[in-house]
């Protein structure tokens, strides 16, 4: 009997292992960039000043340096279409600038360099034949739109709305995957807790009517594809959602670390992907009580009417996942014990989020390697909302070591893909994998190194090189084999 479970025992493992390093043929590899992050260019031509602009330009001495040349892709996207290429990749994920296209925020007037510049970029991946998949909006709000309140102003979903149009009238004939809003738990979450931009300081108000906006002005752009492009082109429009997964501390903290997931992933996940659609219901009445309790007269989420639910319900052809790492939720003791970061929830909710100190970590206190994360976070999503279709828009691994030789993010990469491939196997239907990121970048200065291509930020040229991990994720693109024979460590 014993040696037959053993048997038995190695026989599934030896399976489990050459699934675990496959992944499907149909499966589609790629990477990721922003514009901001890489373009540079940034007074080049009519190109309007983005809040990104403005904030590094103003507050220079924050000493993370400007963006004002960042990799010069504005000016070497030739070269970037080459290493996707060198790459072997399927799919190269880019955003469109809205100053660049529109200097002033507005679609009275399109900028004629910045179409040119996305319709070369397009068409140079499509002559390769890679796919472009579009962002339309990567935090760079033009500075004009938040000089009139930005995502605090409803009138925002309108604006959005305008710009998505232009969008798509240029560009949906040959862009069959749209990413509206990349991240707005970061725009709005981090942006109105003075983390990012607009920097504005306002949790208990800004935040909740940013994240609102944010979900109507997707839908709008959701919709207009979905009734004017959709029947002509048959692409896919999804909004972006970073998404940490949590898991509990104790068995005392499921509970609470069910409310902190409704928190992150529900207030930008429910609305879009629920059967029934608007806010989750336990985390607004317990924000609720928290509005009340602090006498505002206006519940914390501002209410959708029918109309706005209907509207947002719905709008999505994938669930686009930017997933890098996992916290602990554990009950706070004390008001004391909630530091500054991370915050999400923390104050709301009276929990902590924090490491498991056995996890291998990156280069910030609050990134962790545990790469069964993903493959959780995967069938949570599944389970939750019957979703058909992941595309996993960003994973990567956070380092500031600039070596050539980066075995952490080979191993990181590796990890993660196993468990997509196990997450696959689940039932979970991920269609494709996009790294972050292509190349170094702008990242609230020049220290953290995702790139599979390291820049010299100190050459004019912004030289580019791969990285051990370069050769790494070329081998998987072209054979997807997630541990390929040259690669062995
Ligand atoms: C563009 O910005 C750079 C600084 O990044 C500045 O040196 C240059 O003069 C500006 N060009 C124009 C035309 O304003
Ligand atoms: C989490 O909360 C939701 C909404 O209240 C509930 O439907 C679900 O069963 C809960 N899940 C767990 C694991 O407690
Ligand atoms: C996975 O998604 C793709 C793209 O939507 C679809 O063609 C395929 O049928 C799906 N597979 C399963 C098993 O649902
Ligand atoms: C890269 O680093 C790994 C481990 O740190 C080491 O074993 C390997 O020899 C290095 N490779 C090169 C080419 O330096």
């Amino acid at each position: 009997m014993f040696n037959i479970a053993v048997v038995l025992f190695s026989v599934l493992l030896v399976q489990s292992r050459s699934e675990e390093n496959k992944l499907p043929a149909w499966f589609k590899i790629g990477a990721a960039s922003s514009a901001f992050q890489i373009e540079g260019g940034w007074n080049a031509s009519d190109r309007g000043e983005s809040v990104w602009d403005r904030h590094l330009h103003d507050f220079s001495e924050t000493l993370v340096g400007n963006a004002d040349v960042a990799c010069d892709s504005y000016h070497l996207w030739r070269r970037d279409i080459q290493m996707c290429e060198e790459l072997g990749l399927n799919m190269y994920r880019f955003s469109i600038s809205w100053s660049r296209l529109l200097p002033t925020g507005f679609s009275n007037y399109i900028s004629e360099d910045g179409k040119n510049y996305y319709n070369n970029l397009i068409d140079g991946l499509l002559e390769k034949d890679i796919e472009p998949v579009v962002t339309m909006f990567h935090l760079d709000l033009p500075q004009s739109l938040q000089n009139l309140g930005g995502w605090a102003n409803p009138l925002i979903s309108k604006w959005f709305a305008d710009y998505a149009r232009v969008v798509y009238s240029l560009y949906a004939d040959r862009v069959k995957t749209w990413l509206t809003i990349n991240e707005p738990i970061i725009q709005c979450d981090n942006g109105y807790n003075r983390e990012t931009v607009p920097y504005v300081e306002d949790v208990k108000i800004g935040r909740y009517l940013c994240n609102k906006h944010a979900l109507i002005a997707h839908a709008k752009a959701y919709r207009i594809y979905e009734k004017e492009y959709k029947p002509r082109y048959h692409g896919k429009v999804s909004m972006v959602q970073l998404f940490v997964w949590l898991q509990p501390a104790t068995e005392d903290d499921k509970e609470l670390t069910n409310l902190t997931l409704q928190y992150w992933e529900g207030r930008y996940g429910h609305a879009i992907y629920s059967k029934d659609g608007g806010w989750p219901k336990q985390l607004e009445r317990h924000l609720a009580r928290n509005g009340r309790a602090e006498g505002y007269p206006d519940p914390r989420l501002p209410p959708f009417t029918d109309e706005e639910v209907a509207l947002v319900k719905g709008t999505f052809d994938f669930y686009a996942l930017n997933h890098y790492t996992t916290l602990l939720v554990r009950k706070a003791r004390s008001g004391k014990e909630i530091g500054r970061w991370p915050l999400y929830g923390s104050k709301e909710l009276g929990v902590v989020l924090e490491r498991d100190p056995s996890w291998e970590r990156g280069d910030a206190a609050w990134f962790s390697v545990y790469p069964e994360g993903i493959r959780k976070q995967l069938n949570y999503l599944k389970n939750t909302y019957g979703v058909t279709e992941f595309l996993i828009t960003e994973n990567g691994f956070f380092n500031t070591d600039p070596s050539l030789n980066d075995t952490r993010t080979v191993q990181y990469t590796k990890k993660y893909l196993e468990q997509v491939a196990l997450a696959i196997q689940d039932g979970v239907n991920v269609t494709g994998y996009i790294h972050w990121s292509i190349m170094d970048n702008f990242d609230k200065g020049y220290d953290a190194k995702f790139g599979l291509y390291s820049v010299d930020f100190k050459d004019p040229n912004r030289r580019r090189t791969p990285r051990a991990s370069a050769r790494y994720y070329s081998h998987v693109a072209k054979t997807h084999n997630i541990h390929p024979e040259e690669c062995h460590d």
